[in-house]
């Protein structure tokens, strides 16, 4: 659905992008992940045709950005990192002013703007003015507006940036709702952890170069952090069940541990980076008759996978 092959922008002698090269599937949720300055908003401006690229190829739904603008922009929804500023409007207003810029006829302008309020659960500020709202409910109201034209491709510039935790978990449940209605979505962060959950896909990049694209279990394993597992074991008032460091010698045996470490009661236990089951980890510690008190899986952070990942690129 989204297509750039070799696509290269220059602000003057500043590269922002680098012979970037990106695919996107249809239906897709593309968490595009880097930090400031790396080129994300540039890539989401071409593809929104609003900027042109220097070299390369870029298209959606088939439409080279640069010969059909008119088609992608009714292809295309797109959110910038920026509301805008609109003094003396209402919500409603605000929406109905989109549906009329994106030519929808007035009869059905109603319907379509309830439509979008009910989606971004923005139906009851419908009469609040729109600078009046939270930063979560603004950023509610930005996708609210690129939905009115039903565009197959969404392209949201941070739309999670600046939000408490609630509002991100609501922002997350509306963008894993419009996936569900068959949108392919295109949506930028600079922290990783904001999306990981939620995409089907990720692309990761830095200084206008792409350094990964793929799924996130993907760059977990690509860049060597397997998931973290605390185990605490009870010997029992009898003396029995094994010790720690017996059971960490049997766990280390286990082809998918990679680590074992002991403190005390406690094995911290890491797994291959291409496991994801828990399980030989729980056969091996009955196996060898531990007594476990609390089995604790800790997901590794995903910045720390994201910095090994980058560091490894770039070296
Ligand atoms: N209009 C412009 N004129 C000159 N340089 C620009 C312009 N827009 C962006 N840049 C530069 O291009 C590079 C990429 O910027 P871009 O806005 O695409 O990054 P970004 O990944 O969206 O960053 P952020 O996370 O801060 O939004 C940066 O170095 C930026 O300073
Ligand atoms: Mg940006």
């Amino acid at each position: 659905m989204i297509h750039l092959q070799g696509v290269s922008k220059h602000y003057g002698s500043l590269v922002a992008l680098d012979n970037l090269s990106l695919h996107i599937g249809p239906g897709e949720l593309f968490g595009f992940i880097g930090p400031n300055g790396a080129g994300k908003s540039t890539t989401m401006k071409i593809l929104a045709c609003l900027l042109r690229p220097d070299t390369g190829r870029a298209s959606v739904g088939g439409l080279d950005v640069l010969h059909h603008g008119h088609e992608i922009r009714k292809l295309v929804g797109y959110m910038p990192d920026f509301l805008g500023v609109y003094d003396d409007l209402t919500v409603d207003e605000y929406l109905q002013f989109f549906a009329a810029a994106f030519k929808i006829p007035a009869a059905k302008r109603r319907s379509i703007v309830e439509g979008v309020l009910e989606l971004t659960d923005l139906r009851e500020k419908r009469h609040a003015m729109v600078d009046s709202l939270s930063r979560g409910m603004q950023q509610r109201l930005g996708v609210a507006r690129v939905l009115i034209h039903d565009p197959k491709v969404l392209l949201l510039d941070e739309p999670a940036s600046g939000l408490d935790p609630r509002a991100r978990i609501e922002m997350r449940e509306l963008l894993t709702e419009l996936t569900r209605m068959g949108k392919t979505i295109m949506v930028s962060s600079h922290i990783l952890s904001e999306l990981a959950e939620m995409c089907s896909s990720i692309g990761i990049i830095e200084r206008g170069k792409l350094l990964y694209a793929g799924s996130i279990h993907d760059a977990y394993a690509r860049a060597g952090a397997g998931q973290r597992i605390s185990v605490t074991l009870e010997p029992g008032p009898d003396g029995l069940g094994a010790s720690p460091e017996r059971a960490a010698e049997f766990l280390s045996r286990c082809p998918a541990v990679a680590r074992v470490g002991v403190e005390g009661p406690t094995l911290s236990v890491e797994l291959a980076p291409d496991q994801t089951s828990h399980q030989p980890v729980i056969e091996t510690l009955i196996g060898c008759g531990a007594r476990v008190v609390a089995f604790v899986p800790r997901q590794v952070k995903l910045e720390d996978a994201f910095l090994r990942l980058t560091k490894g690129a770039l070296n």
